[in-house]
């Protein structure tokens, strides 16, 4: 089966870039990535490319190329899954607020919307994929709903993980270390994997391609994440130990990213992970292992976010106590409030919790960072429901030039390992502090010898 006509349902962080890319790809393919943010899609539609709802770097150029001839971004759900004879779902999945899981099960009410709105509107047969991380089986309840609804259409479910990474996440697009494509293991179940690995066989090696049966899938992707995150927790638990014991968490690190066993890549000490994936997927996965009655397997999977969470706690007592036991009414600068370098997402970022329990402390939090608007920071700090939003603005200023921020300030956090902090003029920086001028490094990337030269006391996690 040759597709000609693929609809994506969610325009977000993956759903745009993904579909930019095949478009980019498949110029055979009419691509359209629909939402039911019109915000969103005024954005993706906008004819400035750096008004593009998200950042990633090359992101710009893939949407130029392929926008207005074969990508389109629409409202009109309806009509884009009508057209498609292969219509993704890349809707939120987040952690459930409410109910029975609340805190931890994968809130899947986005998806089923999706489901019963195709299942409505479907009259021709369709493959639907699963773009969006759901917990294992979600794609027997998606079919359940698709072939309950009477209308005699055949629906091919199958599931396509997506494994990029947010700041890389075109470059992971255009190379991707595999494609992981789970279907029903029946003829049609084959012919629609098929169809799948010719979309994106225009580009990756068919050697980097993995068909898999359904089941599969849906766990792998949670079980990476799991295990990507586990390793920053593992070195993460670590650094804490090193600070006590005169070790350095970079050395030992680099110490045993060399044996080919363990790999050099995710090992860098922190002050924790963030982003919308690690912690939810994670929390997912300790309640379906929960619900199975795997209470060992559970335990020891959520020790990963307890550890994370640990961390962050870890950061902020430490600048307190470092401070004289008091924040209060003092200046800190922040640099950085993304999760990570190189993206404007801020979910479930470290800064947030650790300003969080600044505030607390009465601290005046000035923040900075390149990519990220005061809007999101004070939504995201309401979003915790700690204090009310006017606390939250008086608590926190956030500033446009870096220098800004750090003028005048007690201590200096950085949050996030933007590239550019790391060329700031650094003495003229201590020039215009208070005395002793802290800087607590939450990501290790500044030089911290040059730094104790020209007068700074500084902490780096894990030293
Ligand atoms: P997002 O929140 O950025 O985008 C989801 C979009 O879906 C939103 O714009 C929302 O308005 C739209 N939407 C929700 N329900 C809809 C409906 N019924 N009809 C039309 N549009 C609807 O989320 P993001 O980050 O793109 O994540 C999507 C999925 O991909 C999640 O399951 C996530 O776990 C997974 N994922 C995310 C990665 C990331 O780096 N952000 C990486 C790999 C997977």
């Amino acid at each position: 089966m040759k597709i000609k006509n693929i609809c994506c349902i969610g325009a977000g962080y993956v759903g745009g870039p993904t579909m930019a890319v095949i478009a980019q790809k498949n110029p055979g393919i009419k691509v359209t990535v629909v939402d039911l943010n019109e915000k969103r899609i005024a954005a993706w539609n906008d004819s400035n490319l750096d008004n593009l709802p998200i950042y990633e770097p090359g992101l710009d150029k893939v949407v130029g190329e392929a926008r207005g001839r074969n990508l389109f971004f629409s409202t009109e759900v309806d009509k884009a899954i009508d057209e498609a004879e292969m219509i993704f779902i890349s809707v939120n999945t987040p952690t459930k607020t409410y109910g029975v899981g609340k805190g931890m099960a994968a809130d899947l009410k986005y998806i089923e919307l999706c489901a019963r709105q195709i299942a409505r509107v479907s009259t021709n047969d369709k493959i639907i994929v699963e773009k969006s991380t759901l917990p294992v089986r979600t794609a027997q309840a998606i079919k359940n709903i698709l072939d309950n609804t009477g209308n005699d259409v055949n629906f091919q479910i199958l599931s396509n993980p997506e494994f990029l990474a947010e700041g890389t996440a075109v470059e992971d697009l255009m190379a991707p270390d595999r494609v992981l494509i789970g279907g029903e293991q029946t003829p049609e179940g084959l012919e629609a994997i098929d169809a799948l690995v010719n979309v994106y066989g225009s580009w990756v090696a068919r050697e980097n391609i993995i068909t898999t049966n359904l089941w599969s899938s849906e766990l792998s992707k949670l079980t990476a994440n799991a295990f990507l995150a586990q390793r920053v927790s593992s070195i993460n638990s670590l650094s804490e130990l090193c600070e006590v014991t005169g070790a350095d968490v970079n050395e030992v690190a680099n110490a045993i990213g060399k044996d080919s066993r363990i790999g050099p890549k995710f090992l860098k000490a922190s002050v924790g992970f963030g982003g919308s994936c690690f912690q939810k997927d994670i929390l997912n996965l300790v309640y379906i292992a929960k619900s199975y009655g795997l209470d060992a397997v559970a335990d020891y999977w959520e020790q990963v976010i307890i550890m994370n969470d640990h961390q962050k706690h870890r950061f902020a007592k430490n600048m307190v106590k470092t401070l004289y036991n008091t924040v209060s009414g003092k200046k800190i600068a922040f640099l950085g409030w993304a999760f990570k370098k190189d993206t404007n997402d801020t979910r479930e970022s470290a800064a947030i919790y650790v300003a969080d329990i600044l505030l607390d402390e009465q601290a005046n939090i000035v923040a900075y960072d390149p990519k990220v608007t005061a809007e999101q920071m004070y939504g995201d700090l309401d979003y915790l429901q700690t204090r009310d939003s006017s606390s939250n603005e008086k608590g926190l200023t956030v500033v446009k030039n870096p220098y800004e921020a750090l003028n005048d300030a007690h201590a200096i956090a950085v949050l996030t390992e933007w590239d550019e902090f790391k060329g700031y003029d650094w003495q003229k920086i201590y020039d215009n502090m208070q005395k002793p001028a802290f800087v607590f490094d939450g990501r290790s990337v500044l030089d911290k010898p040059a730094l104790e030269q020209i007068g700074f006391q500084v902490y780096v996690i894990g030293q």
